[in-house]
């Protein structure tokens, strides 16, 4: 039995440090997100939820504290396995390869793993979900809006077919209308089975569309909670910004 109740924890992470130097910029972290969730870490600058998304997919190594995946602890896997195990990344900055094309960008830069039947069948499903990227195919990465390179991040992440799919801050720098539509895509990568964890700055999106939130500060979790009983509180903007650090 899971200290989270009896529901099956996809991820599952414990008493989790990360030290970049000697100040942790994460300690003591402990949450669990269940198949098929879709949770937010939302929080102010340099709280750690960057961090923690690397943690998770395996970028970054812990000092204290264990991961679990699908039941298998995470320590000492190499982050090819990870992606083969079913994490995948979308990094702060996107990283896309802007002189390459949106083709090259999503079929040399991942690997999609089975035959070129399965293959494609794969890139139709995920160019369904973005038909913007099929209509600019062949065009330098370079050339698209914000909106758009964010779609194709998170179009090449999820080539590999994650059963986690995790993005860091995918709304920043976004146009509206491009936030609501990357959310809309989130909800039906979920609909299809994907758990989720979304690192927003933004509680009121965070509130719109996630099933649970973990609000982050100075490394913790300070409050987290299902999202209908959250949006009943009154003391969230206080929570985001931590107590008593507020002019
Ligand atoms: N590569 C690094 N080297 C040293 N310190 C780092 C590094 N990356 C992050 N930090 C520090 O670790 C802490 C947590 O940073 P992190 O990027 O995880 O926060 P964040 O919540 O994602 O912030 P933001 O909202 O600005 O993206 C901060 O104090 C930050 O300065
Ligand atoms: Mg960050």
């Amino acid at each position: 039995m899971h200290i989270w109740g009896l529901r099956e924890m996809l991820l599952e992470v414990e008493g989790l440090e990360i030290r970049y130097g000697r100040v942790p910029a994460v300690r003591d972290l402990t949450f669990g997100i269940a198949e098929g969730e879709f949770v937010c870490f939302v929080g102010p600058n340099g709280v750690g939820k960057s961090t923690t998304t690397l943690a998770v997919a395996g970028v970054v190594q812990p000092a204290k504290g264990s991961i679990r995946f699908d039941g298998h602890p995470l320590a000492g896997t190499l982050i090819e396995t990870i992606v083969s195990k079913g994490i995948a990344l979308v990094p702060e900055g996107r990283r896309i390869f802007g002189r390459m094309s949106v083709r090259e960008n999503l079929v040399v830069a991942s690997g999609v793993r089975g035959g070129l039947g399965r293959k494609r069948a794969v890139l139709d499903r995920i160019l369904e979900l973005f038909p913007i990227l099929r209509q600019r195919f062949e065009s330098p990465a370079g050339f698209l809006s914000g909106g758009e390179q964010q779609q194709l991040a998170i179009a090449r992440a999820l080539l590999t077919e994650p059963k986690l799919l995790v993005v860091d801050e995918p709304s920043l720098g976004l146009a509206p209308k491009y936030v609501e539509l990357v959310y809309e895509t989130f909800s039906r990568i979920r609909s299809e089975g994907v758990t989720l964890l979304i690192v927003e700055q933004s509680v009121r999106r965070a509130l719109k569309y996630a099933d649970r939130i973990c609000f982050m500060q100075s490394g913790r979790i300070v409050l987290e909670g299902n999202t209908p009983d959250l949006a009943q509180r009154t003391d969230l903007e206080l929570v985001y910004f931590g107590e008593g650090k507020r002019d």
